[in-house]
């Protein structure tokens, strides 16, 4: 990682030599155009710009200054906002404004939102003249930390989410840390709760770095709330509201914060960038999926509608580690340890009202099953993860972790 003043350059390399920076720093943003003058091919001209109206309205007029500024030709499309409108009727609008922006071959696609606006026009990108270049401008915490790196793109169907898609690898990801300073609380919670997940999985070190900062903050806002602290005003990071007292150090805290989590997750993804499915090793792309098979079935238990997808893994990464500390492969005190940090990253729908055998029952539809069984992703310790075959695991067991983790029936 080089760190040039407030801007922290993170290189992904992948296979073949190839290779693509990620930018991280609060204001980085202005430096879109040059970014992408310097690693698109030479002969691009134009960007089309992908984005929906609440993101475009806070930092459109910024990404398309800096890119005209560097000389492009700049068109934009807004898809509506939401999960749902991630689908494959919404990728070929999208195919229809790159056709009527003219956009080349050399030219390229810009994403600038979450991961619903990074994940589709990715796609479009992957498929439009079968590939154009493409940059991920990242404007929320899990699309910053998570989703813009690693070139999985894609959009849900009937059948389920994210089962039709590419990989296409972005030429430069620009991640603008004070963007989040207007993503809602629950948006940081649930994208806090992937950034335990990514420490919990790989490195001990950044699990701490994490629940240390998410500590602070919520210290900082006790603080704020009884009086103290007031020096300026600014949006708590941490997922729970305003805070007042946060200053330019925490802001850079936060940038180096981020700016390691992506590195986390490209080094996962440059030793496995097509999770390779023979894989199930502790390095392998699978690992990051911990926390999301009793999440993916809370969410679809709850019709998509009570958790941000986020809050349903911070539930699931709890249940993980209690299957893990019953099979003997995990000391209590890191479930503890675990369990504080999703605490700190901030309050989660609750989920002591459903039932522990119909989260149990729920748990086959995830499409990560291999062979029809499900492959758990357990802990041995915070740091490393263990991928376990479903058959080892006593269904008693799960149901009685899943009980404990959700406080369930
Ligand atoms: N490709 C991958 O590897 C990968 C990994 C994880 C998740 N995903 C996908 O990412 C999607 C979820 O992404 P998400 O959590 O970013 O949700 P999202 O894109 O829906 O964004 C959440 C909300 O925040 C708003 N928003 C975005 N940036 C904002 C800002 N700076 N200020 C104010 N509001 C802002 C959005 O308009 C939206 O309403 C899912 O579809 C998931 O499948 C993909
Ligand atoms: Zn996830």
């Amino acid at each position: 990682m080089t760190d040039d003043g407030r801007m922290r350059r993170v290189p992904v390399r992948l296979e073949g030599g190839r290779s693509y920076p990620i930018d991280v720093g609060p204001g980085v943003l202005s430096g879109l155009g040059a970014v992408a003058r310097a690693n698109l091919p030479a002969e691009a001209r134009r960007v089309a710009l992908v984005s929906n109206p609440r993101v475009f309205d806070l930092y459109g007029a910024r990404a398309i200054a800096s890119l005209r500024g560097a000389g492009f030709s700049v068109s934009h499309w807004l898809m509506s906002d939401g999960e749902r409108f991630k689908t494959l009727r919404t990728a070929e609008r999208c195919l229809r404004f790159l056709s009527e922006s003219e956009l080349e071959r050399a030219d390229a696609v810009a994403a600038l939102g979450g991961g619903v606006v990074g994940d589709l026009a990715g796609f479009a990108a992957a498929l439009y003249l079968r590939g154009v270049a493409f940059v991920q401008v990242p404007t929320t915490l899990l699309a910053q930390i998570d989703s813009s790196v690693g070139g999985k793109t894609g959009v849900n169907t009937r059948a389920g989410k994210n089962l039709v898609g590419a990989f296409h690898q972005p030429r430069a990801v620009v991640v603008d840390t004070e963007t989040l300073r207007t993503l809602p609380a629950r948006e940081l919670t649930a994208g806090w709760c992937e950034a335990i997940k990514q420490g919990a999985v790989g490195d001990r070190r950044l699990f701490e770095r994490t629940r240390k900062f998410l500590e602070e903050e919520s210290r900082r806002k006790v603080a704020c709330r009884i009086g103290t602290g007031r020096d300026g005003s600014r949006a708590d990071v941490r997922g729970g509201g305003r805070d007042e007292g946060r200053g330019e150090g925490r802001d850079e805290e936060l940038a180096e914060l981020i700016a390691e989590q992506c590195a986390f997750k490209a080094k996962i993804v440059a030793g496995d960038e097509r999770e390779d499915i023979s894989r199930a090793d502790a390095r392998s792309r699978r690992v990051l999926n911990f926390g999301h098979t009793v999440g993916h079935a809370l969410e679809s238990l709850t019709g998509y509608r009570r958790f941000r997808h986020g809050e349903a893994v911070g539930h699931g990464m709890i249940a993980a580690a209690e299957i893990s500390k019953r099979l003997g492969l995990l000391d209590g005190s890191e479930l503890e340890s675990l369990r504080g940090a999703v605490r700190a990253a901030g309050h989660l729908p609750a989920a002591s009202d459903l039932d522990a055998g119909m989260v149990a029952r729920a748990l086959r539809a995830d499409k990560k099953a291999v062979g029809g069984s499900v492959r758990w992703v357990l802990l041995e310790r915070i740091g490393r993860a263990r991928v376990v075959d479903g058959r080892e695991v006593p269904a008693r067991v799960i149901r009685e972790s899943i009980r404990a983790a959700l406080g369930a029936r």
